[in-house]
């Protein structure tokens, strides 16, 4: 997600924020800019695009004189990609400049009561509300003021502050978004991830939740919420640069697939409100979705084994028909779109081509659109009629994993609240399903600790030829995830069948030692599942089964099992791609892939 850059010492300011952005570049970011305090008033510089763009505007920072700064990469969420929703944003009287990470989730109800109280917007991010809520409560002293907005801002944040009447001080504060202090020799940094600092100092603080930092060129004291002054402990930081930019992490993979509890969280919690769904940033009244007499999904990739995930929920829970297409099939199909239809393009980048196509396809003909996206201000998340966020962040491997587990959860809640206004689910029904759905990312959390089991297994099979994943219902929607995941990241030839269409003809292919991995998550097909699994171990398959907690009788006819945690039937893909996606992931670092960036494929596929 973004990231910030402080600095507070004997150099010039710019320059070092310049090149702490630099190393952030990985997180992803689509605007930058900075506020350096000059010796009279803060000057800023703002640019959207490639930090390049902010160097060359600044001179590489030598027209911004000052040797107190803050920096910040911004990746668009509220508010498109432009020069004045990039940080920092300030109070009108530019007198406090602030850059942030995270999102303010109740800012909405913020910037109304600001409003009303005569405060002006100049940006449409959730970021500006911060500014002019810091101006509203100051009272001469910073540290006091920013406590108080603690209390106000919902959400979350890492945020860098400069006061022009302290203007020998920088503030820095968090609440679930990284922030590190670094105590440099000749000055003191503050930055969302430690390769920002390396180049200056090793020794760093991790800031924790509610801590303020209060940075001068001298010292660093640290202070609680009630504005008691605290003890932290610095740590001396020894991994190369390239190893922290992963946050210790082998591969950016690896990491994401660890983002996963956070992206699902992210994702999930802004939309559930008293127990209910809220989904305002739909703009769809209970009588629109109420028409809605069919649904097509359409998608490219994993997003599209996402759309086959839900076809199964929205059909089962909603009752309304739906009907999932690869969107470059969709597009040469001549499709028929009726009234009351529905399309849901579902796309990470907003940038694929064959799903902008779909998309455009779908408006020529006269229905709604909505897309699920994940990159803020993309060609899909503009021209789409309705957009519905997933907030996973800027995802970097190639093989997504945590966009995908967004792009479920959005797909959840949309079938769950269309359900809920056809009156299919009931208020004891729904407050169930909530249940089940907050557990996830705990649970998501207990898979992923299983790691050094799986990793185990995976390494007998690094010189596998040929994998079959099978499934039915869900189950298949899974298995088609699961084997795009191996074969994408580790050159193994995988595929993906419905279970019971095994036998007419994939089992032919079975051979002695050929691994099948057999998914079984949803009960009424559990022994359907089970028939096939028979089938190819009577033929010399090496099973290996993922299934819920209890089917402990699968034991007789799986040679390795994995057990995922309870949950409702509808979420199950949640947490059975786990243990797949590490599968396929030590399999690739196993072979010695290159797991981030495997050959021929592309994050964001813009060409036909
Ligand atoms: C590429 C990526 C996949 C992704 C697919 C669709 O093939 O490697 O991970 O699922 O494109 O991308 P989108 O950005 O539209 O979700």
């Amino acid at each position: 997600m973004c990231g910030i850059v402080g600095y507070i010492g004997e150099r010039p300011a710019a320059p070092v924020l310049l090149d702490g952005l630099s190393k952030l570049e990985y997180r992803g970011y689509d605007s930058a800019g900075m506020a350096v305090y000059d010796g009279e008033k803060i000057n800023f510089a703002k640019a959207t695009g490639r930090l390049k763009v902010l160097s060359e505007l600044t001179h590489d920072g030598e027209t911004m004189p000052g040797s107190a700064g803050i920096g910040h990469t911004r990746w668009a969420t509220h508010g498109a990609p432009t020069d004045s929703n990039a940080h920092p944003h300030f109070n009108k009287e530019r007198t406090i400049a602030v850059v942030h990470n995270g999102i303010i989730e109740n800012y909405v109800k913020l910037k109304k009561k600001l409003t009303d109280k005569g405060y002006e917007f100049c940006s449409e991010t959730d970021t500006e509300v911060v500014a002019h809520l810091l101006d509203y409560y100051y009272t001469g002293e910073p540290l006091e003021t920013v406590a108080k907005i603690m209390h106000r801002v919902e959400g979350s944040y890492a945020l860098g502050i400069i006061f022009m009447d302290h203007p020998d001080v920088i503030y820095s504060v968090r609440k679930d978004s990284p922030l590190i202090v670094g105590r440099g020799k000749d000055g003191n940094l503050i930055a969302s991830d430690v390769p920002a600092v390396l180049k200056y100092t090793r020794e760093v603080c991790f800031i924790e939740n509610e801590e303020i930092a209060k940075l001068s060129r001298d010292g660093i004291e640290f202070f609680n919420v009630d504005g008691d002054l605290i003890e932290k402990d610095f740590k001396t930081i020894e991994w190369d640069i390239n190893a922290a930019e992963k946050g210790g992490y082998e591969h950016f993979m690896l990491k994401e697939m660890y983002e996963q509890p956070k992206t699902v969280r992210d994702t999930m919690n802004p939309r559930i409100k008293d127990g209910q769904i809220i989904i305002d940033e739909l703009g769809m009244t209970e009588e629109e979705i109420r028409a809605i007499r069919k649904i097509h999904i359409i998608a490219c990739g994993s997003a599209y084994h996402t759309g086959v995930t839900s076809k199964y929920i929205f059909e089962g829970l909603a009752r309304i028909p739906v009907e999932v297409d690869v969107a470059s099939e969709f597009r040469y199909r001549n499709p028929i779109l009726e009234e009351g239809a529905l399309v849901i393009i579902i796309s990470q980048s907003g940038e694929t081509a064959d799903s902008l196509a779909a998309l455009r396809e779908a408006k020529a003909q006269g229905v709604t659109t909505l897309g699920i996206v994940n990159v803020v201000g993309s060609s899909i998340a503009r021209e789409a009629d309705k957009i519905m966020y997933t907030w996973a962040g800027p995802e970097i491997a190639v093989a997504t994993t945590k966009a995908y587990s967004a792009q479920l959860i959005a797909q959840y809640l949309l079938a769950m609240k269309f359900a809920q206004v056809k009156g299919r689910l009931s208020e004891d029904g729904l407050s169930e399903m909530l249940r089940d759905l907050k557990r996830l990312p705990d649970q998501i959390e207990l898979l992923l600790n299983n790691k050094g089991r799986i990793q185990k297994f995976a390494n007998r099979y690094i010189a596998a030829k040929d994998v079959f994943f099978i499934g039915r219902g869900i189950d298949y929607a899974i298995s088609l995830e699961g084997s795009l995941k191996l074969k994408e990241i580790s050159y193994i030839h995988s595929e993906a069948y419905a279970a019971g269409e095994l036998k007419h003809g994939t089992i032919s292919l079975i051979e002695d030692g050929t691994l099948v991995a057999a998914v079984a998550t949803q009960d009424e097909l559990f022994k359907k599942t089970v028939s096939n699994i028979v089938e190819v171990r009577t033929r010399g398959a090496f099973v290996m089964a993922v299934t819920n907690e209890g089917n402990t009788e699968i034991e007789k006819n799986a040679d390795y099992v994995i057990y995922i945690p309870q949950t409702n039937k509808y979420f199950t893909n949640s947490l059975a791609i786990i243990p797949l996606q590490l599968f396929s992931y030590y399999v690739s670092v196993g072979k010695g892939c290159d797991v981030d960036k495997p050959r021929n494929l592309a994050k964001s596929v813009t060409v036909e």
